[in-house]
């Protein structure tokens, strides 16, 4: 019989954690109820103790998603592991995920300590761990660089200790597949009480090899992965979730594996995870890149139109993908438009169906053609206009040209006063952030600003996406218009709206 394979997202964790991809609380939950539905086993919502925000995003995880199991992380010390519990104790299937580094580099120039401090420590933080929560999970950070005979101890005191769950992390992405399996092998026959527990991998990209050492790892037992959507996370990313996914379903024949992991789902949240986090998808990624399903080349569209096996491995539909043709247009009423975001993977209720549809007449107005790809961008929006702003758009202006100084008058609301300035600027752009700057008073670093088509033709919708960076921590904020100067003023006040909020909640 196939064997499950459980799949642990910490998208919302180790995925959150490289720069510019911070998420605030509703954004998370929005991810989590797209992992949730997908039928991710294991959702890793944060590290509670890294900041209020943080903490507040794992909390609400945990109280609204009821299907998968909340983990959150914490150091192998006192008040981090207090501080994941009280983040998680009301979800309905909570996890605390403790970690502490094992490799000699780690445990001399980091934690300076001395192997057997390590292992005391692992030992106790498990035992309080367990005292709090039923299901633990250890990982031993650096686990790859760590001496083997050291992680097997660890793994046995930690398993004695009540650890369910043992996590063998390639934290730096520096081992290779064989290397890797081997390492695991050896845990499997060194580790007397090993099958009192779950072995788990979770692997760094930094030579390109995260996938397959997990999916290496699996010949010797390993029954958990732990991935990304997109494979977002610390320096070159962690696995990616839908890679592994696809790999286990589309060679069930060679791997003999399966996940319970809704398939449909995998696009639209890697779409929304894209979004949310301003990380464009590189266009040849495979199973979610643009291009993962389109044939150029003559010769392969010919072998296609004759039978999709010749140069298709998987078919785009099972991943959610839907074709790219005209959807729907300015006539098409309400239930044509819920019926085809549902096929998209968006379940709306009816205070943001309504949102939506008023939106997309308005869009359908202004361009002939509504592709799937208006409609999800028309969803990022609905989705992030859901978050309380402190400022909002009510109207600006701009005159520009090539022989006078562009300048912006911006009108903002501010709960319910009217707030007006103007600016010059280098253009037309610089001129709008600098009223917006004079208004609110913010002095943010813009660290990054573009702006692209998402959609085809003269009248296509332009994403904006703007980077903020205000003490060491950057906001990206993301609008999308078929007015590229709107989309920059939008997003550029959603990241500091963004950034106010985090000022707020950390005062
Ligand atoms: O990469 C790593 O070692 C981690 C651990 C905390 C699991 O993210
Ligand atoms: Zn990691």
């Amino acid at each position: 019989m196939n064997q499950k394979i459980f799949i642990f997202d910490t998208t919302l964790r180790d995925g959150e954690q490289c720069p510019g991809a911070s998420l605030n609380t509703n954004e998370k939950l929005e991810i989590a109820r797209y992992l949730e539905k997908m039928k991710v086993d294991i959702i890793e919502a944060g590290f509670p103790i890294s900041s209020p925000g943080d903490f507040e995003g794992v909390e609400t995880v945990a109280k609204n998603i009821k299907d998968s199991t909340i983990a959150a992380l914490c150091r192998a010390v006192e008040q981090d592991i207090k501080c994941a519990w009280d983040a998680i104790k009301m979800a309905t299937k909570p996890r605390i995920h403790t970690f502490i580094a094992t490799s000699p580099i780690h445990m001399e120039y980091k934690l300076e300590k001395k192997p057997q401090e390590v292992l005391e420590q692992a030992i106790y933080a498990v035992k309080l761990a367990k005292s709090y929560c039923p299901e633990v999970e250890f990982s031993a950070e650096d686990a790859s660089r760590s001496n083997p005979e050291f992680l097997y101890k660890i793994f046995e005191n930690v398993i004695d200790a009540g650890a369910t769950i043992i996590n063998v992390p390639d934290t730096v992405g520096y081992a290779q597949p064989d290397e890797f399996g081997k390492l695991i092998q050896g845990i499997q026959e060194n580790v007397p009480n090993i099958k009192k527990a779950m072995v788990s991998v979770h692997c760094h990209n930094d030579l390109g090899l995260a996938v397959a050492n997990s999916l290496e790892s699996l010949k010797y037992g390993v029954q958990q992965i732990e991935c990304t959507m997109n494979g977002i996370g610390e320096r070159a990313g962690n696995a990616s979730l839908e890679e592994i996914v696809m790999a286990l379903h589309t060679r069930k024949d060679f791997y003999q594996k399966l996940t319970d992991i809704d398939t449909q789902y995998i696009y639209p949240t890697s779409k929304l995870v894209s979004r949310l986090t301003g990380f464009v998808i590189q266009p040849n990624k495979a199973i979610v890149g643009r291009n993962a399903f389109a044939h150029e080349a003559g010769i392969h569209q010919a072998g296609v139109l004759k039978s999709a096996s010749t140069y298709e491995i998987m078919k785009p539909q099972t991943i959610g993908l839907q074709s790219n043709q005209l959807v729907l247009g300015k006539h098409s009423g309400r239930n044509a438009f819920k019926s085809r975001l549902s096929e998209l993977g968006y379940q709306l209720d009816e205070d943001r169906l309504n949102k939506s549809f008023q939106q997309f007449k308005q869009l359908a107005d202004k361009k002939k053609e509504v592709y799937v790809e208006d409609l999800e961008a028309l969803m990022s929006e609905v989705l992030i206009e859901d978050m309380a702003d402190i400022y909002e758009l009510k109207y600006f202006h701009v005159t520009t040209g090539n022989n006078i100084a562009p300048t912006a008058t911006v009108k903002l609301i501010k709960e319910e006063n009217t707030l007006e300035d103007a600016a010059c600027g280098d253009g037309p752009v610089d001129a709008l952030f600098n009223a917006i700057d004079r208004i609110t008073g913010v002095k943010a670093k813009l660290s990054d600003y573009y702006i692209r088509a998402l959609t085809r033709g003269k009248d296509a919708q332009g994403e904006a996406v703007v980077e903020i960076k205000d003490d060491g921590m950057s906001f990206v904020g993301k609008s999308v218009s078929t007015d590229t100067l709107e989309a920059s003023v939008k997003a550029y006040l959603k990241a500091i709206n963004k950034m106010m909020i985090r000022r707020v909640k950390n005062a």
